[in-house]
């Protein structure tokens, strides 16, 4: 039996959602810049869903049913309120919360097709609800609830800060969703697809794909790059910070990649509008310390950054809070999680590879007075 660490270069199942392929990302064939250029991130999710971009009927439908699910129900609401506020980190809360929304739909384990679409919507429609309801929670203020007329990226800035967002800061919103919404077989996915694998419902692979993508070296890495620019603080510190993170073997936030070894195609998008709301903001400085990074870490270590370097810049420059970055990476990447999980069950087949044992041989029972 031979291994290989951390499945390195395996292919572990076949699938038309998305593909990585010489360093270049589409959805359903949809190169990512085309769609990063001109697609609404409701698109995108019909797309991811059904393999093809709606017609406008098709489309309205959508927004229509997105909107129809979008409220939460009221025990969610209660069950956020009695999480430890001050300590909870608003991933965990989001696992549990989306954990919870099983317990309030009847349909949770209908494994019937259109039991499982409909579930699909409610989820996607769903988080972004939760996401902001619990950032209000927490600040002592009543969630906001969602709007029938506004799009899902409008929505999304609306219920979280209680007033209707710009045009500029919409449609910069909708950019870094349609960026987020899936990345192949990525560990979040993956993990999503082994637990629906074993015909389990839809809320438990959310579940399961929302704790894989809390950690550092996956979705939470944008939260820690942004934590890393506040500790530098100027551009003047980036060049001692990052030497010293570098000799002491340290890893930079939002660099390297599994599969980009040519650079991840969805970073040039990101670090232009970094580059454009910082210079709205008049906070350049965060643009700036990322390009003094960026210099550097790809220079001495010929790491280029991934998805997750500039989209911290980016959010900070919408004004959300940093610990929200990784819930923001779950709404969209939910479009994806889904429709892996609605292609698992279409072929199904457990997934269940094995490990090569190298512990002890040939132990034998001793009585525990003997041991
Ligand atoms: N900073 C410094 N060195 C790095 C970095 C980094 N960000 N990434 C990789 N390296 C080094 C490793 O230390 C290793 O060096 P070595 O061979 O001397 O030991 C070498 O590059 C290979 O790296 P691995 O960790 O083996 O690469 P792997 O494919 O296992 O990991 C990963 C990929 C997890 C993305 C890694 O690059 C990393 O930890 N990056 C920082 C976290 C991050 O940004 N994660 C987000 C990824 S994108 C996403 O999930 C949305």
């Amino acid at each position: 039996m031979s291994t290989t660490r951390g499945l390195e270069g395996i292919v572990a199942t076949t699938s038309s959602v998305s593909s990585i392929i010489e360093s270049v990302l589409t959805y359903q064939g949809f190169d990512i810049d085309d769609l990063a250029d001109n697609a609404s991130f409701e698109e995108v999710i019909y797309l991811l869903w059904n393999g093809r971009l709606p017609k406008s009927d098709e489309l309205r439908q959508l927004a229509e049913d997105l909107a129809k699910y979008a409220e939460i129900p009221s025990g969610i609401i209660e069950q956020m309120k009695s999480y430890p506020i001050d300590k909870v980190h608003p991933m965990a809360a989001l696992r549990t919360a989306i954990s919870g929304l099983a317990l309030f739909d009847e349909n949770a384990d209908v494994m019937e097709e259109e039991a499982n679409h409909v579930k699909a919507l409610k989820l996607q429609a769903q988080i972004p609800t939760i996401v902001t309801a619990f950032s209000r929670i927490r600040d002592g203020k009543d969630p906001v609830a969602p709007r029938k007329d506004l799009g899902f990226a409008a929505n999304f800035l609306y219920m979280l800060n209680g007033e209707e967002p710009d045009e500029i800061a919409v449609n910069a919103f909708n950019k870094a969703l349609v960026l987020h919404a899936d990345h192949e077989l990525n560990a979040s996915t993956f993990t999503a697809r082994v637990c629906v694998a074993t015909l389990s419902d839809v809320y438990s692979g959310i579940t399961s794909a929302i704790g894989a993508l809390k950690g550092p070296l996956h979705g939470g890495a944008n939260e820690a790059v942004m934590k890393m620019l506040m500790e530098i603080g100027d551009v003047d510190n980036v060049e001692p910070y990052i030497r010293k993170a570098l000799d002491n073997k340290e890893k930079i936030m939002g660099f390297g990649h599994r599969v980009y070894k040519n650079g991840d195609p969805r970073a040039k998008h990101l670090k232009e509008m970094s580059k454009r709301l910082t210079e709205i903001t008049g906070e350049t400085k965060w643009y700036e310390m990322s390009i003094k990074i960026n210099d550097m870490v790809t220079g001495e270590k010929g790491l280029l950054p991934n998805v997750d370097f500039y989209s911290a810049s980016v959010y900070h420059s919408l004004g959300i809070k940093h610990d929200l970055f990784t819930p923001i990476f779950a709404i969209s990447r939910t479009s994806g999680w889904l429709a892996h999980i609605l292609e698992q069950y279409s072929n199904n087949r457990l997934i269940r590879p094995r490990a090569e044992y190298v512990g002890p041989q040939k132990q034998k029972y001793v009585p525990i007075e003997q041991r």
